[in-house]
């Protein structure tokens, strides 16, 4: 087999999202997320209700990307899956399936690290879409986590920052909790922040060092603050959603901007990458803009559906793996805190 034709099962079951893509040399051939609808319900992931559908969803959901790629099973030239960090009742679904099919297919197994495949899902084949060249930091963002990395190479990357506490999606839904919108927030506080003002309400940044994160006290400040102004005005959340929802926006993306400077500072390194559901949020997209002009940045943001939890990235670090024929064995463990 030459390296002009490998065709990559991606498995990506991490957390929420059931997971299956096909990477055919680099290129995109399927990327299928089967999400569950069940956490809604209860605000936020249950773990037990989401191995429980990660069961039900893997093998459909598999089927599914093959037959999108046009492609049988035993065209596949590895499997790779993701191996954490997550909830482990949820990596496991995934490994085990993973292990079982490549065995079967007598193929090679590859592991991946789900947070370093949210930063090479920015090497996706795909039109438009330019690749950030090394050195770069990149700055992933989600409901799961919030990191800087360093990133010098595929494999060669350094966390230089992390949040202490809180992950900047969860600062979204947790606020929007509070304002009693649903589950996730973070889609919906954007909208409702375009029409509002952003300074219409100050809440004070929290004060950590260095390039590290904290969101837990923004939530605990937005939580006074409604209850106070909800005795004033029990309409108040009524009559200045807009204006709240703008105001919590703007104070969270003043933090990631923050620390983003702070981290150009310090490295000198000015390609900035960002990856996870956050990226979608329209005032980071116009804060990265204004760096461009303001500070000579480039900014590199991922087509949507590479930056939320997906496959695709999981099988392009698969490919990448597999050229360096990067194998793991058959006893390789998930494990729900693996690091970069
Ligand atoms: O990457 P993702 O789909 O799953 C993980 O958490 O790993 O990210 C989901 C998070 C949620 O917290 C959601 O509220 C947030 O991304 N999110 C947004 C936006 N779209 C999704 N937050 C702010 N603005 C958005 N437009
Ligand atoms: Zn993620």
């Amino acid at each position: 087999m030459t390296t002009e034709n490998i065709y990559i099962l991606g498995i990506e079951s991490s957390c929420d999202d059931t997971a299956a893509s096909i990477i055919h040399n680099g290129r995109l051939l399927s990327n299928v997320v089967a999400s569950q609808e069940i956490h809604a319900e209860y605000g936020g992931i249950v773990p037990e209700l989401a191995s429980r559908a990660h069961q039900q969803n893997i093998v459909p959901v598999v089927h599914q990307a093959l037959e999108k790629a046009g492609i049988g099973k035993e065209q596949l030239n590895a499997i790779a899956f993701t191996s954490g960090p997550g909830l482990l009742g949820s990596l496991l679904v995934g490994s085990s399936f993973a292990k079982s099919l490549a065995y079967g297919l007598d193929i090679p197994l590859i592991a991946v690290n789900h947070m370093q495949a949210h930063i090479l899902a920015h090497f996706i084949d795909e039109k438009g879409f330019e690749k950030p060249p090394f050195p770069f930091l990149a700055m992933t963002i989600s409901g799961g986590h919030t990191q800087i990395v360093r990133v010098d190479d595929y494999f060669k990357m350094e966390v230089i920052g992390e949040t202490i506490d809180d992950a900047v999606g969860e600062a979204f839904d947790k606020s929007g909790k509070i304002l009693g919108l649903s589950y996730p927030a973070g889609p919906e506080i954007d909208k409702l922040a375009a029409l509002g003002d952003p300074k219409a309400f100050k809440f004070t940044k929290p004060k950590v060092d260095g390039l590290n994160f904290s969101f837990s006290g923004l939530k605990t400040a937005i939580l006074y603050f409604i209850q106070k102004k909800i005795n004033e005005n029990p309409d108040f959340i009524k009559e200045n959603i807009n204006d709240i929802c703008a105001s919590i926006q703007y104070t969270i993306i003043g933090i990631l901007m923050d620390k983003l400077k702070l981290a150009e500072k310090q490295t000198g390194i000015k390609h900035i990458a960002i990856g996870g559901g956050v990226s979608a949020n329209s005032g980071i997209r116009s804060a990265l803009k204004t760096g461009e002009q303001k500070f000579g940045w480039s900014t590199y943001i991922p087509k949507f559906e590479f930056t939320t939890d997906n496959a695709a990235m999981i099988a392009i670090v698969g490919y990448l793996k597999y050229l360096e024929k990067d194998f793991d064995e058959f006893d390789v463990s998930a494990s729900a805190r693996l690091k970069i």
